[in-house]
């Protein structure tokens, strides 16, 4: 078992794009899940997912269980180790630098020597307290695993109070900031922050061997994300000045023959003007379609209302990939339904007072 330490404001959503990485993932407190088996390149090119450790045990988010339990955990390592511990959310009130000493302390009478900086193994010991909400729309009626299934009631929320050790295992890169849209050779307002764009190519299925088409790619914010996590990379978009400006930030951001930050060789990548509602592709040509639709007021809408634009790309989605991933200002779930697809999943976010963002998973049916 892993324990998962996520990321971001939405926990539900965390754990959906760890998913891509790891088996069985289960949230178990705030900004806490664990899994069954993970990946640990897929882990390092995770959004929302800071780190996988695997799991030692748990217990309750106090000192004195924590100690209780490594004090008798099989240990099956050698080297020096460090430990370092989080009080999520500042939730629990743990003071975690008393937690590392404490901990450490007993590492040493079990013979470990420490190692702060430089240590054979690091000993993550996180403490979350909080509502554990199944939340996330529709995925909220799929929650499965022992936490809720113990419930038959059907109480979708409960107070937990969770300190989870375990031994780091893979951590993500974070090198988001260094893509900031605004620091791209290429800006354009409405462009998606890096770290969202990421998570969704992730969901869409972005790794080494898979294609991804964003089909109104603007920037190329997504394929950016996806060719960096060694996905081939197709875009397509109405206007000129997007197509030559995706051009200009893909060659930047992918073409070299370095592994990129995650550790894979970056992706291939192709940009054309095309229309999202008639690509120029063949059936089933992708293995994933994300795509931002415009949110009316700030993008340019070619030659269709915005209405006929979503449904006409979610029908030509459905024919070229058997899954998708929308994020957009509204929900657009009805016409995703009409145009073939099932809804997996949907993720629903306030931004600020005007601004709602939904991110809608699609199975084909
Ligand atoms: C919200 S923006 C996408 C932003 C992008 N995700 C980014 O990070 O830059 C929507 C894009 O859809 C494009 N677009 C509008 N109508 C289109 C159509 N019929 N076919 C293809 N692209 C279209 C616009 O030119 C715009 O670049």
């Amino acid at each position: 078992m892993y324990l998962l330490e996520l990321g971001g404001e939405d926990d539900a959503f965390a754990a959906r794009e760890a998913s891509s990485g790891a088996a069985d993932v289960r949230r178990i407190a705030p900004g806490l899940a664990v899994a069954k088996a993970v990946a640990p390149e897929r882990i390092r090119g995770l959004a929302y997912t800071h780190r996988a450790s695997k799991l030692l045990g748990r217990t309750d988010a106090d000192p004195a269980s924590a100690r209780a339990l490594l004090e008798t955990a099989s240990i099956d390592r050698e080297g020096t180790v460090a430990v370092r511990a989080t009080d999520v959310h500042g939730s629990s009130g743990v003071d975690t630098g008393r937690a590392e000493r404490e901990l450490g302390q007993i590492l040493v009478d079990r013979g470990f020597e420490v190692d702060l900086d430089d240590p054979d193994h690091v000993l993550r010991a996180t403490f979350s307290e909080g509502a554990l909400e199944s939340g996330g729309g529709l995925e909220a009626g799929k929650a499965t695993g022992d936490l809720f299934a113990s419930e038959p009631d059907d109480t979708l929320e409960k107070t937990v109070s969770v300190c989870a050790l375990g031994w780091l295992a893979a951590e993500s890169v974070r090198d988001f900031g260094s893509r900031a849209p605004t620091d791209k050779p290429f800006f354009q307002p409405g462009s998606m922050d890096p770290l969202l764009a990421r998570a969704v190519a992730n969901v869409a299925g972005a790794r080494p061997g898979a294609t991804v088409l964003d089909p109104m790619c603007g920037t190329g914010g997504v394929l950016v994300e996806a060719g960096l996590v060694g996905a081939d990379v197709v875009g397509t978009d109405a206007q000129a000045k997007m197509v030559a400006g995706a051009r200009e930030n893909l060659g930047h951001f992918l073409d070299s023959d370095e592994l990129s930050s995650v550790g894979v060789e970056r992706g291939e990548w192709h940009v054309a003007r095309g229309d999202a509602t008639r690509l120029p592709l063949a059936d089933d040509a992708v293995d994933g379609v994300v795509f931002d639709a415009p949110y009316g007021r700030q993008s340019k809408i070619e030659t269709h209302r915005l209405e006929d634009l979503v449904s006409g790309a979610l029908s030509e989605a459905c024919r070229v990939a058997p899954r998708a991933v929308v994020v957009a200002d509204r929900s657009w779930a009805g016409e995703a339904r009409a145009a073939g697809w099932e809804l997996e999943a949907a993720f629903e976010r306030r931004v600020h007072r005007s601004l709602t963002r939904y991110v809608l998973i699609l199975e084909r049916r």
